[in-house]
């Protein structure tokens, strides 16, 4: 049985929900079984279809710069939520043989696919809700696309404080959100990106328009009174 996090859990069975005949003549098979596997996952994604490519081609340049400017140093590199893996596959691309991601995804349906695509060599998949992942840690770069604004503030907090325990000191953290007008249900996300952005921008090219965030683990925006802030908060 598929692992749903404790707020899928609650909602309750998934609801099936077929596309609409008009919709689908107008999108190729592939297209349109791909938003068919999102609507039907509605509340692990929040969302009705995957990252257009303006979104991740934002994201994952953020990872190409850095293999420039350090073209040697392997990178260890985790990726959350890949759904059909339009992230996954640029982030492949952008990798050198030295380099290893591990996915990990909670959807079956989304697992299946992504695991089909991409496992083997210096790629691993997981099929888990990200609260169970127990990897080595000591990621340079971390993908995220959980949809924080569809989950309770505490779920969202705590998969935030896994995030930390999984990164390097110095680790990118880089995902996006949709653009609402009140950005963080969770204070201690709010707080992390006070306290770490070093860049934030929105890709209006996404459906819907989505808030691309990255966050530098050992960059700190704040003077130093206020970085008590998250200790007392954890
Ligand atoms: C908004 S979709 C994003 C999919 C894809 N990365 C994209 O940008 O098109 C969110 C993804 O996160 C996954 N997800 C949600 N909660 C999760 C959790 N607790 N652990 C792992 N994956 C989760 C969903 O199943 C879904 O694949």
């Amino acid at each position: 049985m598929e692992k749903l996090p404790a707020a899928a859990a609650a909602a309750g069975d998934q609801q099936r929900i077929a596309l609409p005949a008009a919709l689908a003549r107008s999108y190729n098979a592939s297209r349109v079984r791909t938003i068919v596997h999102f609507l039907r996952e509605l509340r692990n994604t929040g969302a009705v279809a995957p990252s257009s490519r303006h979104l991740v081609a934002a994201a994952v340049s953020q990872l190409k710069s850095h293999v420039s400017a350090h073209p040697e140093r392997p990178l260890k590199i985790l990726e959350l939520g890949p759904g059909t893996g339009v992230f996954t596959k640029e982030i492949i691309a952008a990798m050198r043989p030295q380099d290893r991601l591990d996915v990990v995804e909670l959807s079956e349906r989304f697992f299946s696919i992504v695991h089909s695509r991409f496992h083997g060599g210096n790629v691993r998949v997981f099929h888990m809700d990200v609260l169970q992942y127990e990897g080595a840690g000591g990621y340079d770069f971390i993908f995220s696309s959980i949809p924080y604004e569809a989950l309770p503030a505490e779920i969202s907090t705590a998969i935030w404080r896994k995030k930390q325990a999984l990164a390097r000191a110095d680790a990118h953290i880089i995902y996006y959100k949709y653009v609402n007008p009140t950005p963080f249900r969770s204070s201690y996300e709010r707080e992390m990106v006070r306290r770490h952005l070093v860049g934030r921008r929105i890709i209006w090219r996404n459906m819907p328009p989505a808030r691309l965030f990255t966050l530098r683990l050992d960059r700190f925006n704040l003077p130093a009174t206020s970085r008590t802030a998250l200790a007392q908060m954890a």
